[in-house]
């Protein structure tokens, strides 16, 4: 039976860390350890702006981050290198399994929709670069509504903007905190376990499914609503 999918982008469709070749041009060794804080920083800076009620939207939230790891890491890079790297981040490159994944999903009448904390302009931006825009019969995004995932408002925005009902929608996310705020919003959310080290948060809240590839999603939704698992 088709459903509609909410596809989380930054680190699920898109590899935040496609930034390191780039980084290693301007702070060599440490390209890795700058890339995590980088991404830790933006997202912990998206939940405070949401929790203070005192948005930005999230590429605010990406070059602030950025401020604050030249300075954590003691690499002071420029304006100029801070606006090349700011400007490799709006053309990420896609996971390997995106591309398959998704052809195989919209194959099967699925209804796919990016839902991300990145404004419409730079998903769009983001999703053509990636050469996967046309898979997507729209993009949702948070700035919207003027906060950020996990609020459960922007998960009732996207049912809203999709048309779907919370127990037939899916949230596909990489993210432990985004694959929490679905589920406690009331959808269903598949947790893309890549990497075998992903840790899951230790809450009382659990994935509907787990997969480690996007190419096992469209036969795991399907068994997991003939059977329940
Ligand atoms: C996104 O919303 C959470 O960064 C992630 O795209």
């Amino acid at each position: 039976m088709p459903v509609t999918l909410a596809f989380d982008v930054y680190g699920t469709l898109i590899n935040t860390h496609g930034v390191v070749e780039a980084l290693h041009t301007h702070v060599g060794d440490k390209a890795e350890a700058f890339s995590q804080t980088w991404r830790d920083k933006q997202l912990e800076y998206a939940f405070r702006r949401g929790l203070m009620q005192h948005y930005e939207n999230f590429a605010v939230c990406t070059k602030d981050a950025l401020n604050y790891t030249c300075e954590f890491h003691r690499a002071p890079l420029t304006e100029a290198q801070k606006h090349l790297l700011l400007a490799e981040y709006r053309v990420l490159p896609p996971f390997e399994d995106v591309r398959e994944g998704l052809a195989l999903l919209s194959g099967g009448g699925n209804r796919l929709f990016a839902f991300s904390n990145g404004s419409t302009e730079a998903v769009t931006t983001l999703l053509s670069s990636a050469g996967i825009l046309d898979a997507f019969l729209g993009v949702v995004s948070v700035d919207d509504l003027k906060s950020f995932k996990p609020n459960p408002a922007v998960y009732c925005h996207f049912l809203r903007v999709s048309g779907a009902s919370a127990g037939d929608a899916w949230l596909v996310s990489s993210n432990p905190f985004d694959v929490i705020g679905a589920v406690s919003a009331g959808m269903k959310a598949a947790w893309l376990k890549r990497s075998p080290e992903a840790l899951f948060d230790p809450w009382d809240v659990e994935p509907t499914i787990t997969i480690s590839s996007l190419i096992e999603l469209e036969e795991r939704i399907a068994r997991y609503l003939s059977r329940g698992t």
